[in-house]
């Protein structure tokens, strides 16, 4: 069976590093194709996982619309099938890379294993374009791996095969674990050693990420209102890797940048980043990624978004939606920093660190 494993932004390409070094542990041949639909946050993650593709689309422009770049992501794939065809394509979550790489997969007759399959919010304008997206990749994939049983719940509901659903736990606390192992055992960084210096250990650490498209506009401004009443506090440092869509990097640095405890920095390397999440005494962010990796490191998240997918850190009550009202981000963010020792012993409930052997497992036994 020939694999094709394909992604394209920062957080597939995290959560998809661990599928590939299973699939080389275990001796299973495979070819990686990016579409470049990141550039520089993806080039960070393939440094660090040492994964070196075979196919580079290299499609990234900048400020891309997404029905251009939906375009390119067909036509470029379209290119690889036809230089070279194959049996299975993996693709991961809910992206523009993910959706049209399965379509473009579906075109050609290939089959597709949809990794972090099944979550839902079913409101398709948010997250957007996401939730569509993986709605789209799901009805078109052949195989689910689902990180949780509720979203295995969900692919049900929708009339997907029992048999084909796989609930394997999300491959990103797999890559947690090996960023924690690294960072922990003597892996030397420059960026490291300068964010030490700029951590000021007499403060609680507040760490920011936010790069949600339904979110542009009042939602973006209200966010960042939100964050200078927070720093209003001196006990209290904020550290923000500014995302690079222009969307998010013109209001943060017109907003944020004269306020001395937030320091706006760029994009991190994962290591760097898990590093940094490690200091934080909370984080408040849109990402879905960080919600799923906080719970290892018994940090709470206050989620600035209105709808979730991801109930289940929700539930173990260590993340807490709070959307982009001022108000209500603030508010939530003082009373988590009164009670930070609720937070230490969660379990995490997206997984165990083993949801690549597991995907790998099915693949090898079920479908070679
Ligand atoms: C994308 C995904 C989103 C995911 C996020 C993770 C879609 C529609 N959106 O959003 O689901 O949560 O990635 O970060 O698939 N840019 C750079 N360098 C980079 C990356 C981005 O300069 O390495 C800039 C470019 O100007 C680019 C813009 O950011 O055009 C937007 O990138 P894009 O991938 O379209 O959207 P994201 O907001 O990053
Ligand atoms: N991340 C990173 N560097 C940063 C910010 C985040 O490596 O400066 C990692 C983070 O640990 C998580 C992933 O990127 O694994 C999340 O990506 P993002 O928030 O861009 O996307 P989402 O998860 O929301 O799709």
């Amino acid at each position: 069976m020939k694999i094709l494993v394909c992604f394209g932004t920062r957080p597939e390409a995290i959560k998809m590093a661990p599928v590939c070094h299973e699939l080389k542990k275990q001796g299973i041949p495979y070819k990686l194709c990016v579409t470049g639909q990141h550039r520089e946050m993806l080039d960070q993650v393939l440094d660090f996982f040492e994964l070196t593709p075979d196919y580079d689309l290299d499609l990234m422009k900048h400020n891309q619309g997404l029905n251009e770049l939906s375009a390119r992501i067909l036509v470029g794939m379209n290119t690889v099938f036809d230089s070279e065809l194959f049996d299975l394509v993996l693709v991961h979550g809910d992206t523009t890379t993910s959706s049209m790489v399965a379509l473009a997969s579906f075109h050609k007759g290939i089959q597709v294993g949809h990794v972090e399959a099944g979550l839902r919010t079913y409101n398709k304008k948010s997250p957007f374009p996401e939730e569509l997206n993986r709605q789209l990749t799901g009805r078109i994939a052949d195989y689910h791996f689902a990180p949780t049983q509720r979203a295995k719940d969900n692919l049900v509901k929708e009339g997907v095969a029992e048999k084909l659903i796989i609930v394997t736990g999300n491959t990103v606390t797999d890559a947690l674990a090996y960023a924690v192992d690294k960072v922990s055992n003597k892996y030397e960084s420059e960026t490291i050693a300068s964010l030490k210096k700029l951590v000021d250990s007499s403060k609680r650490l507040i760490l920011v990420t936010g790069h949600r498209r339904e979110s542009f506009g009042q939602g973006f401004q209200d966010f960042c209102e939100a964050l200078l009443l927070i720093a209003a506090d001196p006990s209290l440092q904020l550290i923000y890797p500014v995302h690079l869509n222009p969307n998010v990097q013109e209001v943060v640095f017109k907003m944020l940048s004269k306020q001395d405890n937030i320091h706006l920095i760029a994009p991190l390397d994962y290591p760097s980043f898990v590093w940094l999440m490690n200091q934080a005494a909370v984080i408040i962010s849109d990402s879905g990624g960080i919600q799923e990796e906080a719970p290892s490191l018994s940090v709470p998240v206050v989620v600035t978004r209105d709808t979730t997918e991801r109930f289940e850190g929700i539930d173990a009550g260590i993340s807490f939606l709070v959307g982009t009202s001022t108000k209500r981000i603030v508010d939530k963010t003082s009373e988590i920093l009164k009670r930070l020792d609720d937070f230490k012993g969660i379990k995490n409930p997206y997984g165990d660190g083993d949801a690549a052997e597991k995907i790998i497992a099915f693949i090898s036994q079920e479908l070679n």
